[in-house]
């Protein structure tokens, strides 16, 4: 049967270094469903975390299609890194074994990248950073993702990359007046560099956010990574169930 476009449902799927969270989404991108969220079991290899994901999934209801934000590098449903992960994911064909376990077309993409799809506006330099367990980023322009950069793990300060600086294991560290400081001058140092028109900040711990932002920095609320999720569909216009 095929479905008219108005009545697909879409599982969105946000994989997590600590929890893994999904909610159902409308044709629009609108949440049909409550968000879901399940500690990300460790350690995190692709069997247990794939559990994880279709016992969220066995209680969402009716679902014709997912949606995934993985914490790495993606290519082609491969997932290529995941440093706060596992290293069993280095080389897995996740899009394939989740369509195999939940019996429907799956799509996968970078966190940070879906996050930003649920957050742009589609015009000029926007950049997209995520504060959680790791530093996601992602980079658009003109609403064109440019892919696989990894903001994170490039050298930030003192020898250390931007997520070694302000991961949530840091954050824990030295707490959060220091992290604020450090971010402060993490957005000063992008905006040199990027020139963006909009920062967005996203992810669990931008809740943790205190400082004066510029104009043209915005905080995101972390649902926003499971919202985008709709956009990896953009361009199908029907689907079989
Ligand atoms: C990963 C990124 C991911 C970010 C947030 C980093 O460690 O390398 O791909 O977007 O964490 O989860």
């Amino acid at each position: 049967m095929t479905e008219d476009n108005g009545s697909i449902r879409t599982l969105s799927v946000d994989i997590g270094g600590s929890g893994v969270k999904a909610m159902v989404l409308d044709i629009t991108g609108n949440p049909l469903t409550e968000r879901a969220r399940v500690d990300t079991p460790q350690p995190a290899k692709p069997e247990v975390v794939i559990n994880a994901i279709a016992v969220l999934a066995a209680a969402q209801g009716e679902f014709h299609r997912v949606s995934v934000g993985f914490p790495g590098v993606v290519r082609c449903g491969v997932t290529e890194t995941a440093v706060n992960l596992d290293r069993d994911w280095i080389g897995f064909d996740l899009q394939t074994a989740l369509s195999n376990r939940l019996n429907k077309p799956v799509r996968v993409i970078n966190d940070a990248d879906m996050q930003g799809l649920g957050a742009i506006a589609g015009k000029g330099v926007e950049l997209v950073i995520t504060l959680g367990t790791g530093f996601g980023s992602a980079l658009f322009v003109d609403g064109k993702l440019v892919p696989n950069m990894e903001m994170g793990h490039h050298p930030f300060r003192k020898g250390e990359t931007y997520e070694e600086q302000l991961g949530r294991a840091e954050l824990e560290k030295i707490g959060e007046k220091r992290w604020n400081r450090r971010l402060e001058k993490a957005i000063a140092s992008l905006q040199r560099l990027f020139n963006y028109d909009c920062l967005y900040i996203g992810g669990g711990e931008a809740v943790k956010v205190n400082i004066q932002l510029p104009l043209n920095v915005k905080l995101i609320p972390n649902i926003t990574g499971l919202l985008g999720g709709i956009a990896l569909w953009r361009d199908e216009k029907k689907v079989k169930s």
